[in-house]
């Protein structure tokens, strides 16, 4: 791996859904650095916590979300600033943009079809006291460096197509350069086509610069593979395995990356030889997660002490991280 310095990291964070009834323990107990100039691609099923993370690193936590425990640190200048210690609203103006920015899930539909895109500039402009005119024809330039021709900035958004949409949203949320972007699915609606682009894209932006390092949310680990130097796979709102993308595609580790990796219809040789299977059952219920790991229910390695007690994330080998018994001493 390149450069091993941390950019980010979260200790121990525990967010849950507060909902009047129940509580939703979409995030619990999860530890992660993301480290500068990498690209980290996030994978697991629907309901996962994928979001809910990236929500905690971007400190968006709004009710009924709750950071019940745990910290986040964003390096700032060369020093840890603890961001969990801050209201929602003062890190959204002191960092937001500059530092983090995240384009959420479905965010080219959430552009409000009677504003025209330079209308989003101006708003920057505005919450960040920047001169309107300034941010405006940066805009433009960026809009040619992602391959859209700067007078759509003029128009509306329904006047684009949904690729030419997810590309106009990346350069206006990388406007101000952000050390860290954060993106949430946002290849999901594009045509194959689209998808290729878009992913040109972003690596293009990385490598002039424009943003440090990105945090790639996705369903589909064909393109984490493509575009991330490692990989975090989330089980019912736990990490279940980091590792260095080539190390976990050659031989992933925890029995659910298996599953994973085994239900990807790949052209990969050495996936394909260990046949398709799909891992039998369905992801747990956050208000009730079971017992001990909570994949044991699914899991054909599961042992008694899985039943009994929480696999700690840890690594076994260099640069890999598993929370699995199979991998642990305590085992026997
Ligand atoms: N606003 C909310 N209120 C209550 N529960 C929520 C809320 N948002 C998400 N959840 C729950 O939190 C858990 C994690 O959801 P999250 O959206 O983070 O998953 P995800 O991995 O991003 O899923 P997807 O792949 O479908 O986007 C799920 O059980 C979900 O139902
Ligand atoms: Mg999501």
């Amino acid at each position: 791996m390149k450069n091993r310095e941390i950019l980010f990291k979260m200790e121990n964070v525990k967010a849950y859904y507060k909902l009047e009834e129940v509580t939703v323990k979409a995030v619990d107990d999860v530890s992660l650095e993301i480290f500068e100039d990498e690209v980290i691609g996030i994978v697991g099923e629907s309901g996962s916590g994928k979001t809910t993370l990236s929500n905690v690193i971007s400190m968006n936590i709004m009710k009924p979300l709750t950071l019940v425990e745990g910290k986040v640190f964003l390096k700032i200048n060369g020093e840890f600033e603890e961001i969990s210690s801050m209201s929602r609203e003062e890190v959204k103006k002191k960092f937001w943009g500059k530092e983090i920015t995240i384009v959420p899930q479905a965010a080219m539909n959430a552009l409000m079809p009677t504003i025209k895109m330079s209308k989003y500039i101006e708003h920057l402009a505005q919450s960040h006291g920047i001169d309107k005119n300034e941010l405006l024809s940066k805009a433009e330039k960026r809009f040619e460096e992602v391959g859209l021709d700067p007078l759509w900035l003029k128009r509306y958004p329904f006047e684009l197509s949904g690729g030419m949409k997810q590309r106009a949203v990346i350069a206006i949320a990388t406007i101000l350069n952000p050390v860290l972007l954060i993106v949430d699915e946002p290849t999901s609606a594009l045509d194959v086509v689209n998808q290729k682009i878009f992913l040109k894209v972003l690596m293009q932006m990385k490598k002039m610069g424009i943003v440090k390092s990105i945090v790639f949310i996705t369903h589909d680990i064909a393109t984490v593979r493509q575009i991330a130097d490692r990989m975090v796979v989330m089980y019912a709102g736990k990490i279940a395995e980091i590792s260095p993308i080539e190390e976990i595609v050659q031989k992933p580790l925890h029995p659910y990356t298996q599953g994973l990796l085994n239900s990807v219809l790949t052209p990969e040789p050495e996936i394909r030889k260990r046949g398709i299977t799909t891992i039998p059952g369905a992801p747990p219920n956050l208000v009730n997660p079971p017992s001990g790991c909570r994949f044991h229910p699914r899991c054909s390695y599961a042992m008694d002490i899985c039943k009994e007690k929480v696999p700690p994330l840890k690594e076994i080998e260099k640069n890999r991280k598993v929370a699995c018994f199979l991998y642990m001493e305590e085992r026997k």
